[in-house]
């Protein structure tokens, strides 16, 4: 079994942070989406697996090495262009050889990881496995419709869902869906949809099979699929101090402090992370906020947020909620006359003012 992970794309409904790094790097809980999707694999016996990332772009194999932090073989496939994801199947076809294997959408997350449905797939015998969660809105997913038990079509993003339930982004195959991939032609948006190849599956008779993830799955596509999916994995840290804690400050809760932060005079209430050589003073950090390194908050109150590395939220009257900043940002409180907001953003930000 190996395993292939989508790491292309543009990201586009999470720009501005996307014109800068690529996604599937953007932190969660301080770590790399793309780590929970390798550490997925690995939790599973995995030791070899191909990652496909943006060929105009080094940053994805710079960022994630050889994998032998891991103790597994990375290997990297260009995508020229990001295709669809039944292209992201057909690059990776000479890697894969006969071999079974899951594909893991880059950008997904699960809890409790993917062991289970490998297991099941091999005691299946099935060609292809899905694996599907209950949604409130499946018109943003492949949908599939599914009768005495069985998946008898999946349809991509259908104005009329047949079912509640998505397709998520982890597959399981065989090598019959190489004949899939390189069967179907390109959808209506110009790609080569995954729930064609599925479909291509069920009409030529291949067995697909599939398991409902009944705990927590979540595609991090948009800005508040990040900040949930940053919630959930918060509440399931385990609490480490390694860096210091005045005597005027409060820490509650689960929270993680980094080595060389600081807490000085500050209230920091879990779940919350607080990265490597951060300072907090005179503060408040709420639950669910995640903190990347060299982060400064003074004068300050931050709550269900992600800030990324090397941010300074500095003296400002309103509690920020419900935020993503990016790297190296500032959010300061303005000085001199007149008493005005006044911004330098980027392209495609947005900024909510009361
Ligand atoms: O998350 C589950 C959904 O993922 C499924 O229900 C859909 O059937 C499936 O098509 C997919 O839909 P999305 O609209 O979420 O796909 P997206 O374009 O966001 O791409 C998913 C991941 O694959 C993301 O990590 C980017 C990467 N990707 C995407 C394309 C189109 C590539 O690496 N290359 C590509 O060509």
């Amino acid at each position: 079994m190996k395993a292939l992970i989508a790491s292309g794309g543009r990201g586009t409904r999470l720009r501005p942070i996307t014109h800068t790094q690529n996604k599937h790097l953007i932190p969660i809980a301080n770590k790399p989406i793309l780590h929970y999707a390798i550490e997925a694999a690995t939790g599973a016996g995995i030791k070899e697996i191909a990652i496909v990332h943006n060929a105009d772009s080094d940053e994805v194999p710079k960022a994630i090495g050889d994998g032998s932090r891991w103790g597994v073989r990375i290997t990297y496939i260009p995508q020229l262009v990001p295709g669809g994801l039944s292209q992201v199947v057909a690059l990776s076809e000479k890697f894969m050889g006969r071999d079974k294997f899951i594909f893991y959408l880059g950008d997904n997350m699960v809890v409790g990881g993917v062991k289970r449905f490998v297991d099941e797939f091999e005691r299946s015998g099935c060609n292809c496995f899905l694996t599907l969660a209950k949604v409130k809105d499946p018109e943003r997913f492949g949908v599939p419709e599914i009768k005495d038990g069985r998946i008898v079509s999946v349809e991509e993003k259908p104005k009329n869902p047949k079912s509640s339930f998505a397709v998520s982004g982890i597959y399981l195959y065989d090598s019959c869906i190489f004949e899939a991939v390189k069967a179907i032609k390109p959808s209506a948006r110009g790609e080569l949809e995954i729930s064609d190849a599925h479909q291509y599956l069920i009409d030529k008779g291949y067995k697909v099979g599939y398991a409902e993830i009944t705990g927590w799955w979540k595609d991090t596509g948009k800005p508040n699929d990040l900040l949930e999916a940053n919630r959930l994995v918060l509440d399931n840290i385990t609490p480490t101090i390694d860096g210091s804690v005045d005597n005027h400050s409060t820490v509650s809760g689960k929270v993680v402090i980094g080595k060389g932060a600081r807490i000085v005079n500050s209230i920091v209430r879990g779940p919350a992370i607080i990265g490597e050589n951060c300072v907090i003073e005179d503060a408040y950090v709420g639950p669910f906020t995640a903190v990347g390194n060299n982060t400064v908050i003074r004068k300050s109150e931050v709550e269900y947020s992600i800030i990324l590395r090397d941010c300074k939220i500095l003296s400002i009257g309103i509690r920020l909620e419900g935020s993503i900043l990016g790297n190296d940002v500032e959010v300061v409180e303005g000085t001199g006359k007149p008493r005005v907001h006044r911004f330098m953003i980027g392209d495609q930000s947005r900024v909510e003012v009361v």
